[in-house]
């Protein structure tokens, strides 16, 4: 009997699958295998050779059962190891990496902005970096012999001799905007026209190449207390305060009439800029009512129509609203500064999502 639990055991643990599995089984422990033989041989036996072989034959039956068991099992698992190892797929994902570029604080405020302006029902118009000195300044009522075509700095386009196009510039303001959405768009009309402008200038403060959005609202209503709700409108907004006070002073533009400055209520404790609290002032824009001559100039009659408008540095209220200390940084390239004072690309200002996350 030992010599028949050593070799079934043996083949079991060398059977490779389930159908030498099987034939073990037959061969060993089935209806006419080894065992059910010596099983019948106990007839033959006397009563006590029966008390001993019979119990181990049964024990002898159940051991091989129970070996054929764990190796069926043992088989089905290693078949699904081997299955599911040839079925494995890499279901991951490389991390995709950061976008590289960043959006730049002039475009990103220019985004805030628009955004700040189109909830209140402003459209943006567009006009030529690279204008004639009509829109630049005679349709602007400042006529050739003003002194606030000297004090512009203007850059003259150059004129071979014998050319006789009208002289053309490089716009020193947004405000020629104004007359080129007047002349195609008409009245009533809001607008703002965000763009680059040129002055022959440079210090901490003053680039030759700088940023503007200029605001224009005509209708045959329009007052001076609507230019103050809208512009204390934008810088709550823009500057993410609740309450700021705005300080009208008394100006003089030649394309406004009344004009006025409009300066904000801030402090510079501690070196930093805090908008809306403290006693200090700070001069963020020009404004006024439409000059009658302006709107004339546009193609709309200043009998019927009246408006507000308003001129505001976008690299200034940038520099305030994030700490840029050095405007000439702005347009430097260089990319530490902007990755450090770049925006994330995908992260669009809007007045419910927030401006400047
Ligand atoms: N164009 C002026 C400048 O560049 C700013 C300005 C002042 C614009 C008053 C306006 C305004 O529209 O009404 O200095």
């Amino acid at each position: 009997m030992d010599d028949l639990k050593q070799r079934y055991l043996g083949q079991i643990a060398e059977a490779g699958d389930e159908a030498a599995l099987e034939s073990i089984r037959l061969a060993a422990v089935g209806k006419k295998g080894e065992v059910a033989l010596k099983m019948r041989e106990l007839g033959k036996m006397t009563p006590e050779e029966r008390q001993v072989a019979g119990p181990a034959l049964n024990a002898l039956k159940d051991e091989i059962n129970s070996a054929l068991a764990a190796k069926k099992a043992a088989l089905v698992d290693a078949a699904l190891d081997a299955r599911l190892r040839e079925e494995w797929l890499d279901v991951t994902l490389h991390a995709r990496s950061r976008p590289r570029g960043t959006i730049h604080p002039i475009s990103q405020v220019t985004e805030e902005v628009t955004a700040i302006f189109a909830e209140m029902g402003f459209s943006v118009a567009e006009g030529p970096r690279i204008d004639t000195d009509w829109y630049n300044f005679d349709a602007l009522n400042i006529p050739g012999h003003h002194p606030a075509r000297a004090e512009m700095d203007t850059f003259y386009m150059h004129r071979a001799e014998g050319d006789n196009r009208p002289p053309h510039v490089l716009r020193t303001h947004t405000s020629p905007v104004q007359i080129r959405a007047m002349e195609t768009m008409g009245a009533p009309m809001r607008i703002i026209c965000p763009g680059g402008v040129y002055r022959a200038d440079y210090d901490q403060t003053h680039t030759p190449m700088f940023h503007q959005v200029e605001g224009l609202a005509i209708d045959t209503d329009i007052s001076m207390a609507n230019l103050k709700w809208v512009l204390e409108e934008f810088v709550k907004a823009f500057f993410e305060v609740d309450g700021v006070d705005l300080r009208f002073r008394a100006s003089h533009f030649p394309f406004t009439e009344p004009s006025a400055e409009v300066d904000i209520r801030c402090s510079w404790e501690g070196g930093t800029l805090k908008v809306g609290e403290g006693d200090d002032w700070l001069e963020i824009l020009g404004s006024g009512m439409v000059h009658p001559k302006v709107l004339k100039a546009g193609g709309i009659d200043p009998d019927s129509w009246q408006g507000f408008a308003f001129g505001m540095g976008i690299d200034r209220i940038a520099m305030l609203k994030y700490g840029i200390p050095d405007l000439r940084a702005f347009f430097d390239s260089d990319l530490r500064w902007l990755r450090h004072y770049g925006f994330a690309s995908l992260d669009q200002p809007t007045l419910h999502g927030g401006l400047s996350r």
